[in-house]
């Protein structure tokens, strides 16, 4: 599956800009990931773009409907693997492979990083810095749907400190402000 192939699948079952943006999050991040680690980052970054990309349209399924549907477009089964990693408690699946891991620890914290700059005056990714994403995360009240639990879980999963793991992230989220809507 071509990047164009799963923007396409995104855009058909996702009309919640939030939500895509959600996975384009996701997936920048993947990617430096990637880079970084000296993995594949085409096939880093589609496990993100895809990863709820049957979310909106069959929620009570998700990501079972999904994994069906990558399965029989003959996806990659790294990527669907990966896709049934992030929920385990519904899949059973649990993140075992460096792609499937990195793709749990990036997927809380891209909403609450969107959290932080939602809050800044200028709205703007460019503006936030390691310090303040760390400080928010020790508010309870600030998006307090987010588990905080799950965060420092995510970044015990990568084996990195939580600074370091939310420094990478800012970092390609920041490349890709615009793409974002957090520029
Ligand atoms: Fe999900
Ligand atoms: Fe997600």
């Amino acid at each position: 599956m071509t990047r164009d192939q799963a923007l396409a699948l995104v855009h058909e079952h996702t009309p919640s800009p939030s939500l895509r943006r959600h996975m384009l999050a996701v997936e920048c991040c993947l990617r430096k990931y990637a880079i970084l680690l000296g993995e594949d980052p085409d096939l880093w970054g589609l496990t993100g773009l895809l990863h709820d990309f049957d979310y909106e349209g069959h929620p009570e399924d998700h990501p079972l409907w999904g994994m069906r549907l990558l399965e029989s477009m003959s996806v990659d089964p790294a990527i669907v693997r990966a896709v049934a990693a992030h929920y385990e408690e519904k899949t059973g699946v649990a993140p075992e492979s460096p792609l499937e891991r990195h793709l749990v620890a990036c997927d809380e914290l891209t909403g609450f990083i969107a959290a932080v700059v939602y809050v800044r005056p200028s709205k703007s990714i460019l503006d936030v810095e390691v310090k303040s994403v760390l400080k928010k995360l020790k508010e309870p009240s600030f998006a307090a749907a987010v588990d905080r639990e799950g965060v420092h879980r995510g970044a015990a999963l990568i084996g990195r400190p939580l600074e370091e793991h939310v420094a990478i992230m800012l970092e390609a989220m920041k490349a890709s402000a615009a793409d974002l809507g957090l520029a």
